[in-house]
């Protein structure tokens, strides 16, 4: 049977600067990746597990800065119509206040080869990564720092705005005050609970009023955010406490909701609250779940829970990202399968998904666990000069997006 799409659905991928330009050296991330610090403690985790230092190095990455015309070469011709990418504030403003001219000049090529192609262009403004002057200044944690993002957004977009389709101002603000500044896992390694809060509050903040100066200043393209979402799930005794559970962690898209065009979603998989809390008794390991090289289960059915949640916000969505990391490419099709055979559900349950964007279009480096995850639709030979090297689920993936519907046996 055919599952067919809507008309106009855009189908692509998403990758984001630090993780596949290489050499961002004017960020936190690359200056945390080289710190003695960062290596030491990769040294001491090693003991068990022998790793290679350098695997956790971003380094040259993809080398996607220099060779963008080649990936998007491939993107067209797995017929993705559209690209989810980030601009790196590290380039733009390597000083405070010093725009570099030439690193615009760049993404103005960029965005262009995409549109050349027939490619429509999602630009993220923020994903994870801070200049270091930034940073230095107190980053996140300073809400009168947000004019100064505001201030580089504003550069931005009135440099680019012909060549942009969609901006996604911030990529998953919860993930980044969480891992950043309460788990301590990502830089600056912070572990404050009321600290990671209030990033997410100036984020969501900055969020509005990156949206407010785009239509006080009549920009043409639309503009969302990307949220990640994880379905929260509670299962026996405690089952009733789900919904609201999962409302407070999605409050925040109730709050920015109202200043976006479209909500951009991101969706990897689902957590089991009981059983993460209580291990001992309800151990969920990789015999009794399907789950993919980094231990997330598999768990399609959330994604179509969640966009069901979503249509209370009558706004069009965009999954921006959605994938696995699965170096042996054995279970990606079928997830690709399961995950659209959910998005198209909700569809025909009337939630208003405009596009699907697989994340991600290259193997890439894959934040604190460097590039020993493999999420993309091509592999990246790091031995042959970076080879790019088309995996057969995206050829399974670009039949559906040539067809703009999906073969299943059983609907
Ligand atoms: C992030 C990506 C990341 C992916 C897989 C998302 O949360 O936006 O940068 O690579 O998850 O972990």
């Amino acid at each position: 049977m055919q599952l067919k799409f809507p008309q106009g659905f855009l189908w692509g991928s998403a990758t984001a600067a630090h993780q596949i330009e290489g050499n961002n050296t004017n960020s936190d991330w690359w200056q945390w990746e080289n710190s003695p610090q960062r290596l030491s403690e990769l040294q001491k985790q090693n003991k068990n597990l022998p790793k290679n230092l350098e695997d956790y190095k971003s380094g040259i990455a993809c080398d996607s800065y220099n060779r963008y015309e080649e990936d998007f070469d491939v993107a067209k011709s797995l017929n993705q119509n559209a690209h989810r990418l980030s601009i790196e504030w590290a380039r733009i403003e390597p000083f405070q206040g010093e725009f570099d001219q030439e690193q615009i000049e760049h993404y103005r090529k960029v965005l262009k080869a995409l549109r050349a192609r027939g490619i429509k262009t999602f630009v993220t403004l923020h994903h994870f990564t801070n200049p270091v002057w930034f940073m230095e200044i107190g980053g996140w944690t300073k809400h009168q720092n947000l004019a100064l993002f505001l201030r580089y957004a504003q550069k931005v977009l009135t440099e680019l705005k012909d060549d942009i389709d969609f901006v996604c101002v911030i990529n998953e603000p919860n993930v980044y005050a969480v891992l950043s500044y309460w788990f301590g896992m990502w830089p600056p390694q912070k572990k404050n609970y009321f600290l990671s809060r209030k990033i997410q509050q100036n984020m969501l903040e900055a969020h509005i009023k990156v949206y407010q100066l785009c239509k006080i200043l009549k920009f043409p393209f639309e503009v969302g955010s990307a949220y990640h979402i994880r379905l929260i799930q509670i299962e026996g005794l405690f089952g009733w406490l789900e919904p609201w559970i999962q409302s407070i962690l999605t409050k925040y898209i109730y709050k920015t909701a109202k200043y976006s065009d479209f909500i951009g979603i991101n969706y990897y998989t689902r957590t089991l609250l009981v059983q993460r809390l209580f291990p001992f008794f309800f151990g969920v390991t990789k015999e009794k779940i399907n789950v993919t090289d980094f231990n997330w289960e598999i768990y399609p059915k959330g994604l179509y829970l969640i966009l069901k949640d979503l249509k209370q916000y009558k706004k069009p969505i965009y999954i921006t990202e959605n994938g696995i990391a699965d170096a042996a490419d054995h279970k990606r099709a079928e997830y690709i399968k399961t995950h659209l055979t959910a998005v198209h559900q909700a569809i025909d349950e009337g939630v208003d998904v405009r596009g699907y964007l697989h994340w991600s279009l290259l193997d890439n480096f894959e934040w604190a666990a460097g590039y020993t995850m493999k999420f993309g639709l091509v592999e990246i030979d790091r031995q042959n000069n970076l080879k790019r090297i088309v995996r057969e689920s995206a050829n399974y993936y670009a039949e559906i997006c040539k067809n703009n519907y999906l073969e299943t046996e059983t609907k």
